[in-house]
């Protein structure tokens, strides 16, 4: 059973979860990074919820690899929508609390489905970016080519890897692709060490991998925060706290000492 908890309540488990030194997994997706101002994709003002104005194609044929294959200027018309979003953005409380939180316990992990790089940013080091980045370019030719831009002003035209002018493409994961083997060896081997607790916040739980985790360890402690329900919050979760990301790890982070 799932036991729905208030602002205090998850300030009394972080300052457990601190004091005892818990090794944490946070899960987290489009909603952590909401109040940094980039949209989540589905949802009130979803990306998703319209399709192309032109095509009419909705959002999840476009975002995909056979589009990328055939009309590539169609998907990156998209994706420079996505990347202008968080080219601006910064970081949130959400994303400083996690990343503080790594500073101060033993093992904290972050597997995030954002590819807005606001993990990184805020500091946290242990963060798998499973769908990857989007300010990552990579070369199709080589796989250890890649680079890093910091907006996709810096983007015109076609792609093109500066060590050996090969197309290149961003590295993020498309709809049918498969997932970035760095990213899957990391994820399965922190997995495979187990975590104490596993808290999921802002995302859908659309995808069969980032449910896995939550599952995985019977013995775990699980929490669900996000201010609407997620499919599996019943079966899965402990505790869910039905709030804003931002807000509820800010008032956290200023009720814990020493954060
Ligand atoms: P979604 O847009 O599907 O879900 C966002 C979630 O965040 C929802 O559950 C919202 O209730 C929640 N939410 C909204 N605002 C919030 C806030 N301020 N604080 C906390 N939660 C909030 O985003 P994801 O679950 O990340 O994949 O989507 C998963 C994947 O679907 C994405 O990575 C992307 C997409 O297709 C690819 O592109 C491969």
């Amino acid at each position: 059973m799932t036991r729905e908890i208030s602002l205090s309540e998850l300030v009394q488990k972080f300052d457990q979860w601190v004091t005892e030194d818990r090794s944490i997994l946070f899960i987290t997706g489009a909603g952590v990074s909401a109040e940094s101002g980039i949209p989540t994709y589905r949802g009130d003002s979803g990306l998703y919820n319209e399709p192309d104005e032109e095509t009419g194609l909705p959002m999840e044929v476009i975002m995909s690899g056979e589009t990328w294959q055939t009309n590539p200027e169609l998907l990156m018309k998209h994706l420079r929508k996505v990347a202008d979003n968080c080219s601006s953005a910064k970081p949130n409380e959400a994303h400083r609390f996690i990343s503080a939180l790594e500073e101060r316990l033993s093992r904290v992990w972050v597997l995030t489905q954002n590819v807005d790089g606001l993990h990184r940013k805020a500091g946290s080091k242990n963060v798998i970016e499973i769908h990857g980045n989007a300010f990552t370019m990579e070369c199709t030719a080589f796989e250890e080519h890649s680079w890093e831009v910091s907006s996709y002003d810096e983007i015109a035209g076609d792609i093109r890897c500066p060590h050996c002018g090969s197309a290149g493409r961003p590295a993020v994961v498309l709809f049918g692709e498969s997932l970035p083997d760095v990213a899957v060896e990391t994820y399965e081997r922190e997995l495979e060490r187990g975590f104490d607790v596993v808290i999921s916040v802002g995302t859908s739980h659309m995808l069969p991998y980032i449910d896995h985790p939550v599952f995985f360890g019977g013995a775990w402690e699980t929490l669900v925060l996000n201010p609407q329900p997620v499919p599996i919050e019943e079966l899965a979760f402990d505790y869910a706290a039905k709030f804003k990301a931002a807000e509820a790890l800010g008032h956290v982070a200023q009720n814990l000492p020493g954060f």
